[in-house]
């Protein structure tokens, strides 16, 4: 199985949702690990009820963004981390990360990329007044939510509900988060 760590900034929903795949045996993955920018997020009291090891490094701690993210590969380097998903982790992944994992991180974003790219995509969303928005799961590259699309799936916007709006865009990003890790993981042999 796949060695996976999550890196979280937030509430951590989309960690929970995949933790708790992989635990019931329905996602071919070991997340060994929650990497966080903010060591009092929500996510660590997840990972941490979950028995995962937490990397939680605040960035203003070091002198510059490839101290920080040296810090954090030693520790990926230690638990022989392969894969990455970013799961809200609120920050631009830089180039020693990105060297060290090519073609091996993945994100979600909440909106149909390229549309609504960086923070407060929902938000975003409802101020240009879109009828249709949605979810999408794609690699990492250096840009700012630029990499190659893997899966996308449109949510139609409640008219005068951003609040039921949001929840169905998280309810679809739990879903779809899970089935593309599925199919990305998919053991090889298992013919379906
Ligand atoms: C999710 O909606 C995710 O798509 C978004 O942060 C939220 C994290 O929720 N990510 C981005 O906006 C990245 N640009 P969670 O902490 O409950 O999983």
């Amino acid at each position: 199985k796949p060695k996976v760590a999550i890196f979280a900034s937030g509430s951590g929903s989309n960690f929970q949702v995949i933790m708790d795949a992989s635990r019931a045996g329905d996602l071919h993955a070991d997340i060994v690990a929650v990497v966080t920018d903010k060591p009092h997020a929500f996510v660590v009291d997840r990972a941490t009820a979950a028995g995962v090891s937490v990397v939680a490094f605040s960035p203003k701690d070091f002198s510059s963004k490839v101290d920080y993210e040296t810090a954090i590969l030693q520790e990926l380097q230690q638990l022989e981390v392969e894969w990455l998903v970013l799961a809200g982790y609120m920050r631009l992944i830089g180039e020693t990360i990105l060297d060290a994992f090519p073609h091996k991180i993945v994100n979600i974003h909440p909106s149909l990329l390229p549309s609504f790219p960086g923070k407060d995509a929902i938000g975003q969303a409802m101020e240009h007044g879109v009828k249709i928005t949605g979810v999408t799961v794609h690699y990492v590259d250096a840009g700012m939510d630029t990499g190659e699309i893997l899966s996308q799936q449109a949510v139609e916007v409640i008219n005068g509900d951003p609040k039921k709006t949001e929840q169905r865009i998280h309810a679809v990003e739990h879903e779809l988060y899970t089935k593309t890790l599925q199919q990305l993981w998919r053991p090889t042999g298992s013919g379906s």
